[in-house]
């Protein structure tokens, strides 16, 4: 059953109730043409703040602001009818205190709609996820590897390899889970950690560089059609090549533009009739013809 199949928009019990009956499918999305491709096939979509890496072009999530999230937010709920949309606060906008956290969830949950926000954090926010649940805000928690933690940790690391880091996670997990998160991210951890977990907590968990245990899995999008750079994560698997497509799309405009075979007269409105005698301005130019603008043209200079 697709989130389509409902005829209305999940919600997180919706989400929190698929455990142990099936897995929740989930991918990131930040803009309006992403989210209308997901909405039919996901239940759940994240506007992520790895948006600061995939879209801004930023080194880590640590830039992202709330008016950033608010902005893609907004868009990808504008844009979908079923599946369940869950934004992040990005950092900087919770960690103070449990009143800064509300005010920056309930600016997300008021000016996007979105269904929930997920926060990164495990023991040393669980009174944070208690206010915000209490509110009317549902939670989805983060925990294993926290990327806004980067500059702190040294890295993007895989977390849970060592008993003590284990048992962080565990601690991390449940004090979650007790403060009223509806479900749970895991991020890059050890996989049989992930997998006790999903069997232990009554929450879901949705794994990332986890387990196929866990409850739902979720990805980066760009990750997985090509569209992430030349990296791609060991834990995310390619479906589509999007960007050697979009890269031929783009070859091939440009070669039509340049050889003016575009546009044709059926992309011109009131084109001269057929025998009328008008030709175009200019001729075509061939590619041996193109050399790049030097910077003080491209200046405009
Ligand atoms: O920011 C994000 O996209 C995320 C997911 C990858 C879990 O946190």
């Amino acid at each position: 059953m697709s989130a389509q199949s409902q005829k209305r928009r999940l919600n997180v019990r919706d989400l929190a109730a698929m455990k142990g009956h099936r897995p929740i499918v989930s991918l990131t999305a930040y803009s309006a043409p992403m989210a209308r491709t997901l909405d039919a096939d996901v239940d759940m979509i994240l506007v992520g703040d790895s948006l600061g890496m995939v879209v801004y072009g930023m080194d880590t999530t640590v830039g992202v602001t709330l008016d950033m999230m608010v902005a893609h937010g907004a868009a990808v709920v504008r844009s979908t009818e079923y599946a369940c949309v869950i934004v992040d606060l990005p950092f900087g906008s919770y960690q103070e205190s449990p009143e800064a956290a509300f005010r920056g969830a309930a600016r997300l949950m008021t000016e996007t709609g979105c269904g929930g926000v997920k926060l990164e954090g495990g023991v040393e926010m669980a009174e944070t996820v208690r206010f915000l649940t209490e509110r009317g805000v549902p939670v989805l928690g983060h925990i294993g590897l926290m990327p806004q933690l980067v500059n702190a940790a040294g890295g993007f690391r895989i977390q849970g390899k060592t008993d003590d880091g284990a048992r962080r996670i565990r601690a991390d997990a449940s004090a979650v889970a007790d403060s009223g998160a509806f479900a749970i991210v895991i991020e890059n951890t050890v996989e049989a950690l992930a997998r006790s977990l999903t069997e232990e907590l009554k929450v879901p968990t949705i794994g990332i560089g986890a387990s196929p245990a866990c409850d739902g899995q979720i990805l980066v999008t760009e990750d997985i059609v090509g569209l992430g750079g030349d990296f791609t994560p060991r834990f995310a698997k390619r479906y589509a090549e999007l960007g050697e497509e979009l890269h031929k799309a783009v070859g091939q405009y440009a070669k039509d533009v340049r050889a003016r075979r575009f546009p044709a007269v059926e992309h011109c409105f009131n084109p001269p009739a057929k025998g009328s005698g008008a030709k175009p301005r200019l001729a075509a130019v061939s590619s041996e013809a193109i050399v790049a603008p030097d910077a003080k043209e491209q200046r405009g200079a």
